[in-house]
């Protein structure tokens, strides 16, 4: 296929058959010509604000027992926290009061938070006049109704892989089913909406990462985030290979030219796979960051994969060399809450 016209056709008509996705994420001779296309329609769509996410890891006790995550409820070498209500209120203070605008609250899927104690969470931060992201898995209609009652705003639940024999084999005892049932529920109940997925899993395809830029699309998400797998030695895909930068940043790419409005965040995996992996992904597509505001200990035992930066950093000092980066690329820190706009094709 003819490379340089394929992004040529992305970048302006935001469109691209599966066959073209794959012959995209294969080509390695034009990947400069690919992220710099994305790097043009993330200025034109969503300019050259960076909108900052405070991240608040509150609990890493999870029942899931996903193979590529070390949280799975069988890693027995992880030491399990959890944040009394009140300390998380605590925490989200202090975030906002470094200026942050919105608020993710992440957890592994843990009973502990009854709906009433995530009520009580939720309700008490949204008087801080801050966005309200959950990522706290899967859960009923009900439940989710209710937390969106109490003033969440988003969620995140990424797909992980729309490979559906590949998701059931590496997350047992989940069904794909339901966490379509779980995005369709988020939709509907008027949530903006994160999903993403893994890139590099073992038995991933090209083929399969296209389908999963094409499902994006499909479901209308509001936020895409997606990074590299990492495998971690506690898990059963401890000898694994992983994802690679290269093939991370391309999916940004395609992702930001195929669905040019949506928040796209630098995630946290490809700077760790990269030292400079966050910076290469908001000069890809991206226009999100989500620093770590979560202190002390618990942010080295919320060890999803090895090698997570900021695990000795103070939310201080991480919302200071996250600034001075965005800035030194010639982009600025968003003042405003950062919801999606929804935009024609310019
Ligand atoms: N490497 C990279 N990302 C991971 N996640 C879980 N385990 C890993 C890993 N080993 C991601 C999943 C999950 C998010 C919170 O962390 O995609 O949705
Ligand atoms: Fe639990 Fe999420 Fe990790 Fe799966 S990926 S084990 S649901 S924290
Ligand atoms: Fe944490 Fe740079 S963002 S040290």
């Amino acid at each position: 296929m003819d490379i340089p016209a394929l992004i040529a056709k992305a970048e302006t008509t935001h469109t691209l058959a599966k066959d073209e996705i794959v012959a995209l994420l294969a080509d390695d001779a034009h990947t400069d010509a690919l992220l710099a296309a994305a790097d043009r329609v993330r200025r034109l769509y969503v300019g050259d604000e960076v909108h900052l996410r405070g991240l608040i890891e509150f609990s890493n006790t999870c029942r899931q027992n996903c193979h590529y995550c070390g949280l799975r409820r069988d890693n027995a070498a992880v030491v399990r926290y959890r944040l009394e209500p009140d300390a998380v209120i605590d925490l989200a203070r202090k975030a906002h009061g470094y200026g942050y605008k919105t608020l993710v609250l992440q957890s592994g899927e843990d009973p502990y938070y009854t709906v009433d104690k995530l009520r009580h969470i939720i309700g008490e931060i949204k008087k801080l006049g801050v966005a309200v992201t959950l990522s706290i898995g899967e859960k009923t209609c009900e439940e989710y109704s209710a937390y969106k009652e109490a003033g969440a705003d988003r969620y995140l639940l990424r797909i992980e892989t729309t490979d559906r024999r590949l998701y059931e084999a590496l997350d047992p005892g989940m069904s794909f089913e339901n966490r379509l049932r779980c995005l369709r529920d988020l939709k509907t109940l008027g949530y903006e909406v994160g999903t993403g997925s893994l890139i590099g899993l073992p038995g991933q395809t090209l083929a399969a990462i296209a389908d999963d830029i094409l499902f994006f699309r499909q479901i209308d998400a509001d936020m895409i985030g997606v990074g590299p797998f990492i495998p971690n030695p506690d898990t059963p895909l401890a000898a694994a290979g992983g994802g690679t930068i290269a093939l991370s940043l391309k999916v940004v790419a395609l992702v930001r030219l195929l669905l040019p409005d949506v928040n796209i965040p630098a995630t946290t995996a490809m700077e760790t796979i990269d030292e400079n992996g966050r910076i290469k992904a908001l000069r890809s597509g991206a226009n999100v960051v989500m620093p770590n505001v979560t202190e002390g200990d618990y942010r080295r035992l919320y060890a999803l994969y090895p090698g997570k930066i900021c695990v000795g950093d103070t939310p201080a000092h991480c919302r200071a060399c996250i600034g001075g980066k965005i800035a030194a690329i010639g982009r600025r820190v968003a003042a405003g809450h950062g919801f999606r706009q929804k935009r024609t094709a310019r």
